[in-house]
């Protein structure tokens, strides 16, 4: 694993625009089942991967956010989304690989479209599963590898090389459902769809939650 996160200083402040821009939009396609899957979530929250801070809006008012952001170009944006909404934020700028949080010590961990671009993404669910309580609840929404031989597959392949390059290492491609699976949560629930929108790379996902 590459364990020192690189960001390009033309990409990186980019991208951070790029998604401060898109949170309305991002609301109106995952709003609803970002409500449901956040819905009973506890005072302190863990989120890797938090970017311009898109989920913000689904936390009560003054929730702990413990935010493991390693891109420090996005840090601004997600302090301003936790003024805007009452967040008490933490920023770690630290990777999703290598979290310095004790074991067993919270109840609830959020990752939005974050496990297509961390570099091992297995090393990142297992410091997940390591920092939640025996009873602790990691909450997910990730874009997926369409089913093979498809026309999604197809544009997938045909356009993971730039989308890699412009996004800073997402794969439009990755496994995740087999990943998550592999890690041995105690209960895991997912969903996988076709969330049909412009960015045709990202339409298949998978969404649910893992009790460790
Ligand atoms: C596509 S953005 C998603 C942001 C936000 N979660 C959302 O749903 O809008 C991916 C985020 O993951 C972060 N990221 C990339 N590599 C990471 C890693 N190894 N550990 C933690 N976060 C990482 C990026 O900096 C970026 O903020």
């Amino acid at each position: 694993m590459a364990n020192k996160f690189q960001t390009n200083a033309i990409r990186g402040p980019i991208n951070a625009f790029i998604f401060k821009m898109l949170s309305g939009y991002m609301d109106r396609l995952f709003g609803n089942s970002k409500r449901e899957l956040f819905k009973n979530h506890p005072e302190t929250v863990v989120e890797i991967g938090s970017g311009a801070g898109a989920n913000m809006r689904y936390l009560k008012k003054g929730t702990r956010l413990i935010a493991i952001e390693p891109n420090i170009y996005m840090h601004n944006n997600l302090k301003k989304s936790a003024e805007k909404y009452g967040i008490d934020l933490e920023i770690k700028s630290l990777m999703g690989e290598a979290i310095d949080l004790p074991d067993a010590s919270y109840d609830f961990v959020v990752c939005t479209l974050v496990l297509c671009t961390v570099h091992d993404p297995l090393q990142c669910l297992q410091q997940i599963k390591r920092i939640l309580k025996p009873s602790g609840i990691f909450i997910f929404i990730e874009h997926v590898e369409a089913r093979e031989n498809t026309m999604l597959s197809f544009i997938q392949s045909l356009i993971h090389k730039p989308w890699h390059w412009f996004f800073e290492g997402c794969h439009t491609n990755r496994n995740t459902k087999q990943l998550l699976e592999s890690v041995g949560f105690s209960k895991l629930e997912l969903e996988t769809y076709n969330l049909y929108s412009p960015f045709i790379p990202i339409i298949p996902q998978v969404h649910g939650s893992a009790i460790k």
